[in-house]
């Protein structure tokens, strides 16, 4: 697929996807989401990458789903799924983690995106919100829902209710993000974060990744059964014999993805 609205590169086992829409704050469109996700399903199947990113300008990483578009939308038009949102989940069907990396605004549809990759890497810059009340709206990509799970009701309540940004620092505090970079190193520190995913074993890693998942969908007990037994797969394979024998023999290990 043609992009007009990300830029699609790859550094080593890194594949960085920009979001590029620069003249909107990278609004989050239909072609741009659709974009997104054969850009992230591509680098899932290729065998050369092993952890994927997603930033956007130093402005913004995303300042929501894009007004101008959904303005005059009817019912209709957003509850037959032709348009925004349609396309918002294909996030969730990639294998490999997907690290965010956020600098300036992460707003309304761009928080939700963000909060849909495995973990949140921000600039000291960053800006979280769900202004969508503001709009006469609402969040429509999983605001309500992973907002909480992040930073507890009592934010999300007030962040979705009165529209109030979170920086950088709150959203830290909080857990919504996992670490705070000065802006102009986040892009070379969310790549030296994924290359590091990236040199461990894919399989385990993407076991890992199912792993944490299901901590958001499953009840404790079902959670740590299902841990138990990725666990007592991955010694099914290669990579946690060349592990465990490389910390023996005080070398490093290695991964060969089997
Ligand atoms: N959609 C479309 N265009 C947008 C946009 C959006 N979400 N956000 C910004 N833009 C455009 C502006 O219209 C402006 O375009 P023009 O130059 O053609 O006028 C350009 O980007 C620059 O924006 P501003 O001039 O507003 O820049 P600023 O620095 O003064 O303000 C901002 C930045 C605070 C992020 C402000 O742009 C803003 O509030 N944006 C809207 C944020 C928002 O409400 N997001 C939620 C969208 S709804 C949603 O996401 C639904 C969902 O859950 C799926």
């Amino acid at each position: 697929m043609q992009h007009e609205n990300i830029i699609v590169e790859t550094q080593g086992k890194v594949g960085v996807i920009r979001l590029n829409r620069p003249k909107a704050l990278n609004a989050l469109n239909d072609q741009l989401m659709d974009e997104l996700g054969s850009a992230l399903l591509s680098f899932d199947a290729d065998e050369n990458i092993g952890c994927i990113v997603i930033t956007g300008s130093e402005k913004a990483f995303a300042a929501g789903a894009d007004i101008s578009a959904m303005a005059g939308y009817s019912y209709m038009d957003v509850y037959k799924g032709q348009y925004i949102t349609r396309n918002w989940e294909t996030i969730r069907q990639v294998r490999k983690p997907v690290i965010a990396a956020v600098s300036g605004y992460a707003l309304g549809g761009g928080c939700e995106l963000a909060m849909m990759c495995d973990f949140i890497i921000a600039a000291d810059t960053a800006k979280f919100g769900q202004p969508e009340v503001k709009l006469g709206t609402m969040p429509g990509a999983g605001g309500t829902q992973r907002l909480p799970r992040a930073v507890s009701k009592a934010k999300a309540m007030d962040m979705c209710l009165t529209a109030r940004i979170m920086d950088a620092e709150e959203a830290e505090r909080a857990g919504l993000v996992s670490r705070i970079v000065p802006a102009d190193k986040l892009i070379d520190e969310a790549i030296s974060a994924a290359n590091t995913i990236a040199s461990m074993s894919l399989p385990v890693v993407m076991m890992i990744k199912d792993s944490i998942n299901r901590a958001y969908e499953s009840a404790l007990a079902d959670g740590v059964q299902y841990e138990r037994r990725l666990f007592h797969s991955t010694f099914a394979t290669e990579d946690q014999k060349e592990g465990m024998n490389a910390f023996l023999e005080k070398r490093l290990p290695n991964f060969r993805h089997l």
